[in-house]
């Protein structure tokens, strides 16, 4: 590509990044969420926006944490999804976590990305960005303190250049909690990245245990 295509491609970038907010998503955006989803998570039954909305009623009674759908829309048409949440169904079941109390502490510190998917059409400008920067602020402003993602190798550059650090592949994740270490194993074939919602959040590399997160949990940590 020459000087002058170059820079003008850089300038509709920036102009269409400017047409793209982020919103909730709502009952009516169905069809295009189910649509885009399944482009971030092909087995994609369980992340219906029905499904999770429904999810999401539940969360709450349970105290769960939040859970966050979010769509990205450029002049009223839907061309990004994110959602994202504490990953509960590894807490409800974490046997260091014997009670309800203790499992919903950790719900209310650790989100996850669950999926995020832009149009093909739309992709690299911004629409990703701006979903996962969106969730970011969300969940800091809730108190949360860390966000993972669990991705496929060939989206750890993608991920860093969001700001998120590369936490291995395939390795377990490690968080010092009052009730001991908290493991979290990572779905096979995966790699994850997080973010530090909080500055005092470290990594550490702990030989034969796997990625230490610490701080997650305010004041417990591994030396
Ligand atoms: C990953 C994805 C969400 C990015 O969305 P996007 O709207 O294109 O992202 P942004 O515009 O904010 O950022 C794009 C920048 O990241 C870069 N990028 C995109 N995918 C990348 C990758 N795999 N590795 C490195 N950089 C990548 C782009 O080249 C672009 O850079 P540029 O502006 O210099 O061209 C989109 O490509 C997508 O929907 N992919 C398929 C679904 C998926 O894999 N989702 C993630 C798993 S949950």
């Amino acid at each position: 590509m020459g000087k002058n295509s170059r820079a003008k491609a850089q300038a509709r970038a920036a102009r269409e990044r400017g047409d793209i907010s982020v919103r909730p998503a709502k009952d009516r955006d169905s069809d295009a969420y189910n649509s885009l989803m399944p482009l971030a998570i092909p087995t994609n039954e369980f992340h219906e926006l029905s499904r999770t909305m429904a999810e999401e009623a539940e969360y709450k009674r349970l105290g769960a944490g939040t859970m966050m759908h979010l769509v990205a829309e450029r002049r009223g048409e839907v061309i990004g999804v994110l959602f994202a949440s504490p990953p509960w169904t590894w807490i409800a079941s974490h046997p260091a976590l014997p009670d309800v109390k203790s499992k919903r502490e950790i719900a209310k510190l650790i989100a996850r990305i669950n999926g995020l998917a832009v149009a093909p059409s739309e992709r690299s400008k911004g629409a990703g960005g701006a979903l996962l920067r969106s969730a970011e602020i969300a969940y800091r402003n809730a108190g949360y303190r860390i966000i993972l993602v669990n991705h496929d190798a060939d989206l750890a550059a993608y991920y860093e250049r969001m700001g998120y650090v590369y936490g291995g592949h395939g390795k377990p994740v490690i968080f010092p909690t009052g009730a001991g270490l908290v493991v979290q194993s990572v779905d096979a074939g995966l790699d994850f990245s997080w973010k530090a919602l909080k500055p005092e959040i470290t990594m550490s590399h702990v030989a034969g245990i796997g990625s230490v997160l610490n701080q997650v949990v305010p004041g417990f940590s591994v030396p």
